[in-house]
């Protein structure tokens, strides 16, 4: 039977005019519809130029050498523009005040659709729609600068969305943020997956985040991808994350700690809730004097 992917991504290759060796060296990466994908690896190893590839800015407006292919919901990426991508692959980044173009929400909001040339009433459709997704309902007329910075990174992925993109790719999107944009930015991404059942591939160095909501994560170093695995399988082994720089969850971390000294953790616990459950069970233990240390404390 032949899978459906909403992205294949197959020995890719990449090199930009301007530097010296390849930048993506034989990236292989398959990713479901639906499916929720956080990809991790330290700066400068090739996240942002992966990202890039996906909706055709690599190669069509940053250029160099490409080898192998991209394909989005069975378009290759070489035979497609940047805009006819757009409508399948939306992109956010960082800074959510390079991104906004426009003077007030409405605005940047009716941008995209308009560039499309969608007829008027299903350009507000899209608009209602979206307002509703980003909790911008009631600030359609504000400025955009007078939004916070969560706000305004909300409302760059909702112009995103207007597009109806059926996979966002999320380029570090709240580490420009404060903790309450992070949060405002980080539901509005997990109810898009959820309720929505957009693809989603994100960018992002919180690892309690990826292992609560990811799918999958997806380990990169030096442009390439160095392993992959559901989050359980991604941090039962502390090796990988911390050998690009990165550490498990702390619930996890204490685990392997536990475990150093002698106690036994059937299932490193990745999320606050499994943690509880974890940790719970193990000082009913101690307390009913069930565990002994296996070796002496250190
Ligand atoms: N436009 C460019 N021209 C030349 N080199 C670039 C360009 N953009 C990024 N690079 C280089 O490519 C490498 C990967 O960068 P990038 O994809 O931004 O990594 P990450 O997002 O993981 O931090 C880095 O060494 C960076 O300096
Ligand atoms: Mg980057």
């Amino acid at each position: 039977m032949k899978e459906n992917y909403a992205v294949v991504v197959e020995d890719l290759w990449f090199k930009y005019v301007a530097s010296k060796d390849y930048v993506l060296r034989g990236v292989n990466l398959k990713v479901k519809p639906g499916e929720f994908v956080v990809i991790m690896g330290p700066s400068g190893c090739g996240k942002s130029t992966l990202a890039y590839t996906l909706n055709g800015i690599i190669p069509h407006v940053f250029k160099g050498e490409f080898k192998g292919k991209v394909i989005v919901n069975g378009l290759n990426t070489l035979e497609h523009t940047v805009s006819e991508l757009a409508t399948h692959v939306g992109m956010v980044f960082q800074n959510p005040e390079a991104q906004i173009v426009t003077m007030t929400v409405i605005e940047e909001l009716s941008f995209g659709p308009e560039n499309l040339g969608l007829p008027r009433d299903e350009i507000e459709r899209r608009i209602r729609e979206v307002v509703k997704v980003a909790r911008l309902e009631g600030k359609e007329y504000r400025p955009t600068v007078s939004l916070s910075g969560g706000e305004k990174q909300a409302l760059a992925i909702a112009s995103v969305l207007a597009l109806r993109p059926s996979i966002l790719v999320l380029d570090e999107v709240t580490s420009m943020l404060d903790p309450i944009g992070t949060e405002l930015v980080s539901e509005m991404v997990v109810k898009l997956n959820k309720e929505y059942g957009l693809t989603i591939i994100a960018i992002d160095h919180r690892v309690e985040w990826a292992a609560e909501y990811a799918d999958r994560i997806v380990i990169m170093d030096e442009g390439q991808i160095l392993g992959e695995g559901k989050p359980e399988e991604v941090f039962s082994s502390p090796d990988l994350v911390r050998k690009i720089g990165f550490r498990a969850p702390q619930v996890s971390e204490l685990a392997y700690e536990l475990i150093d000294r002698g106690l036994s953790v059937k299932k490193i616990p990745i999320s606050l809730s499994e943690a509880v459950e974890t940790y719970s069970k193990l000082i009913d233990m101690i307390m009913k004097g069930e565990w002994r240390p296996l070796k002496n404390e250190k």
